[in-house]
């Protein structure tokens, strides 16, 4: 297993992270290849596309068999800052294979080596292999953006909402956002789970699954009054779909009761980890949300969002950094422009468990360690995690944690793996660091 105190790497035979490269990459290229051949109904360029295919199972077969990493063939600015920094990994490790390296380096490396065969074609240069299974995501997960839609319409109407009323909505939004992120597609690709439980019920009964839970703290943070102007939050997008609906069911909140004047989200300017949210995506999003769904509450919800991307109250920026393999303790170096643009910020909120991994520096932490201690001195300004535990590293767990997850699952059967509960996306963590 992954020693303490020690990034996560594939050879760990017991990680989630040789779990993922073995058997959880060959889903992930299946899917890819069988939407590119799909996509040859449409774009009519079956050569190109046989050729992509072809390169695909070589790029697994590299993976399988545990190869070494290669520069990037692109002269594209993300490439070229990829390639500084393999030509770093390459000086400075002397074995860099796909098991061998930090598997945070070389899964995200895999997606730059994906956009490498896209890039290289004339049809498919700007292609997403992953955009089909996003627009099923939205699909599929309609009806429960039309309850809650419903339920936030029903709210906004409030004239005035006490601060009592007014925390425990903002408690609801943070947790619905929290549980949005169960729903990648990464980890169950092509499946995406059913959502099928009342989502504002299901905020009260997940309440146990969660191991450590800041929310209050973070309410007392936002009534915090400081001088920044404009006031601005940001959040650090994950994935497409219902968890980016989540995401801006939070942000309206915010806009809404004045708690943030304008709400800037982060995405990815590449296809990334097969859901989450580029540029295109979230304009997708909010077009979607208005003209393709039949229901009124979605429309009139998309209207809003709508309008307050076309009044620069939602903005999205897709940095470089979030597509480059860097733990969050190295950015004030590394980029320390986007560094000092977050320190405006009144709050940072990262999603997912990929931003959460780089936020912790992808280390197996001791769970006790604390979630500052972990951030290793990223701290532009308050920072928050809203994560369910996809892969082995966690830290910031209250002491009862063990006590608590053998209470819930005294009945199961899954449990015959130790970490089952870090990996399977059931548990959740709330942090704050400011
Ligand atoms: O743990 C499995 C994994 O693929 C990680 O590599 C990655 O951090 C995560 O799933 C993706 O999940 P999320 O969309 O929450 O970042
Ligand atoms: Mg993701």
């Amino acid at each position: 297993n992954t020693p303490i105190n020690e990034p996560l790497r594939g050879k760990y035979m017991k990680s989630f992270g040789y779990h993922s490269l073995m058997h959880r990459m060959p889903d992930v290229f299946t899917a890819m290849t069988d939407l590119l051949k799909a996509e040859q109904f449409n774009l009519g360029n079956k050569e190109e596309i046989n050729d992509v295919v072809d390169k695909l199972e070589l790029l697994l077969s590299e993976i399988l068999n545990n190869k070494p990493l290669r520069k990037i063939d692109s002269t594209s600015t993300l490439s070229l800052m990829w390639n500084q920094l393999l030509e770093k990994k390459f000086d400075s490790d002397s074995i860099v294979t796909w098991f061998e390296t930090e598997w945070l380096f070389t899964e995200n490396y895999l997606y730059i080596r994906i956009k490498e065969i896209c890039e290289k074609t004339k049809t498919l240069n700007n292609y997403d292999p992953f955009k089909e299974l996003k627009f099923k995501a939205f699909n599929e997960s309609e009806t429960t953006m039309i309850a809650i839609a419903k339920f936030l319409i029903l709210q906004f109407s409030k004239k005035e909402l006490d601060n009592i009323n007014l925390k425990t909505l903002f408690i609801q939004m943070l947790k619905i956002c929290l549980w949005g992120n169960r729903f990648d597609l990464s980890l169950n690709i092509g499946k995406s789970k059913n959502i099928n439980e009342d989502p504002l019920e299901a905020v009260v009964s997940l309440d146990k699954y969660i191991l450590a839970d800041h929310s209050d703290e973070i309410w007392n943070t936002l009534n915090v009054s400081n001088d920044k102007n404009p006031k601005i939050i940001d959040i650090i997008l994950d994935n497409s779909a219902y968890e980016l609906f989540t995401d801006m069911c939070l942000a309206d909140f915010f806009i809404t009761y004045g708690f943030a004047e304008v709400v800037v989200f982060h995405g990815k300017s590449i296809p990334w980890y097969v859901s989450d949210v580029t540029k295109p995506d979230f304009e997708h999003f909010l077009n979607c949300l208005v003209n393709e769904c039949t229901s009124s509450a979605l429309q009139q919800i998309g209207n809003r969002w709508n309008n307050y991307y076309k009044t620069g109250k939602f903005k999205i920026e897709c940095e470089e950094f979030w597509t480059l393999p860097h733990c969050y303790s190295t950015m004030a170096t590394e980029d320390s422009e986007l560094y000092k643009k977050l320190a405006c910020s009144q709050l940072l909120i990262f999603k997912g468990d990929l931003n959460y991994r780089k936020l912790i520096g992808d280390i197996n932490w001791l769970p006790s360690t604390t979630f500052k201690s972990a951030l290793c001195r990223f701290q532009p300004t308050a920072v928050v995690a809203l994560r369910t535990l996809k892969c082995d590293c966690v830290c910031g767990l209250n002491c009862d944690y063990e006590t608590k997850i053998d209470e819930n699952d005294k009945d199961n059967n899954y449990r015959c793996s130790t970490n089952y509960w870090q990996v399977n996306g059931k548990y959740a963590v709330v942090h704050l660091s400011k």
